[in-house]
């Protein structure tokens, strides 16, 4: 019976998203976002005082929104979850601050939960219970992880991260090279839909390295290396041919290494989220090597895939259902969170 299922409310602050999620179990009854997007866009990223102040303007009426789209009131929520890390810390101290407060008022208690075992979480309110273990590929604007999942509500193990340029990171700085404006992702995977993902051949970094890490300063680079030439020789930059090599470049490597640790795990399913997970071209290519690899795929919807406080709900309910210990009242904001710290 859904109705004698925990109510969870989730807080997200950790970047450029005020996000409040309410989920009841695993049905998700409410995902309320008001982001900052556009006050960055001038600076070309993410400026963490302009989100700071962003989510403390937002926190309330996005709290408000969510329960009036669950249909349910303050006092009828059982437990609170709030991202507590990674993340910008000013932005992850708006977010921790007010889910104290709420369930400090209400006595009900609080879980401070990791951003990325959230952003795992989430697949789970569209398409159920994930599978144990599961390979997540998390990939956004602020990070780029292969996690393996044995069981996301406390045993969360990092095989590779980027060594320098988170994936999405890559996108927004393209996208400025390319004059494409902020963010990058969604008009690099537009324009690069009436490109030639053949047409330049840029570097894939760290490809056959033997680790699950990736680096994309250098396919950065050298984009703006090729494009700077183009220019300096008075040549049009053909820009649809420069988004889908680049693209290419990305989507050819995160899906190389993604399948590599389920190959050598053992593991016969893989997650993909953040921001970057909205890509087409990840997706089309994700599900090509993975059906010829016999791993199941699974993404959620891209609202689920971009920062939401529905995730970090889904992981308070996980947590409340697995029979966790809430966080303790000094609960702080880790900027540095290790994945391995799936409550704190
Ligand atoms: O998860 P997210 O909303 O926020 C964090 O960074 O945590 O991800 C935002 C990132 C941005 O870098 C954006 O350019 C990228 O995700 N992104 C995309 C696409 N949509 C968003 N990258 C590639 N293709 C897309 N369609
Ligand atoms: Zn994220």
């Amino acid at each position: 019976m859904i109705s004698d299922e925990p109510l969870v409310l989730g807080i997200e602050t950790s970047c450029d998203e005020t996000g409040v999620g309410i989920v009841r179990g695993h049905t998700l009854l409410a995902d309320a976002i008001a982001s900052s997007v556009d006050e960055h866009a001038r600076f070309g990223g993410v400026v963490p005082e302009v989100a700071s102040r962003a989510h403390l303007e937002a926190m309330a009426p996005t709290i408000e929104r969510a329960l009036a789209d669950a249909g349910v009131a303050f006092t009828d929520v059982d437990a609170f979850a709030v991202t507590a890390g990674p993340g910008l810390p000013g932005a992850l101290m708006v977010g921790v601050a007010a889910a104290k407060a709420y369930a400090l008022s209400l006595g009900k208690p609080l879980y401070g939960v990791n951003h990325l075992a959230a952003h795992v979480c989430a697949d789970q309110l569209e398409h159920g219970p994930l599978p144990k273990p599961c390979v997540a590929l998390l990939v956004s604007g602020g990070h780029s992880s292969l996690l393996l999942v044995p069981d996301v509500t406390g045993d969360v193990r990092s095989l590779g991260a980027t060594v320098d340029d988170a994936a999405g990171e890559a996108f927004d700085k393209v996208a400025r090279v390319l004059d494409l404006g902020f963010p990058g992702g969604p008009v690099i995977d537009r324009m690069a839909r009436d490109g030639d993902p053949a047409a330049i051949a840029f570097p894939r970094g760290k490809y056959n390295d033997g680790t699950y890490d990736f680096s994309f300063s250098g396919l950065k680079t050298a984009v703006a290396r090729w494009v700077e030439a183009k220019e300096r020789a008075g040549e049009p930059v053909p820009v649809a041919d420069v988004a889908a090599s680049f693209q290419e470049a990305v989507v050819d490597v995160l899906t190389q290494k993604a399948l590599k640790v389920c190959k050598d795990n053992g593991v016969h399913d893989l997650l993909i989220g953040g921001g970057v997970a909205a890509n087409s071209r990840l997706r089309a290519l994700a599900a090509e090597r993975c059906e010829r690899a016999g791993v199941r795929l699974r993404v959620p919807r891209p609202k689920l895939c971009t920062d939401n406080g529905a995730m970090v709900a889904a992981l308070g309910s996980e947590l409340l259902a697995a029979g966790a210990s809430p966080s303790a009242l000094e609960l702080p904001a880790d900027s540095s969170l290790p994945i391995e710290s799936v409550l704190l």
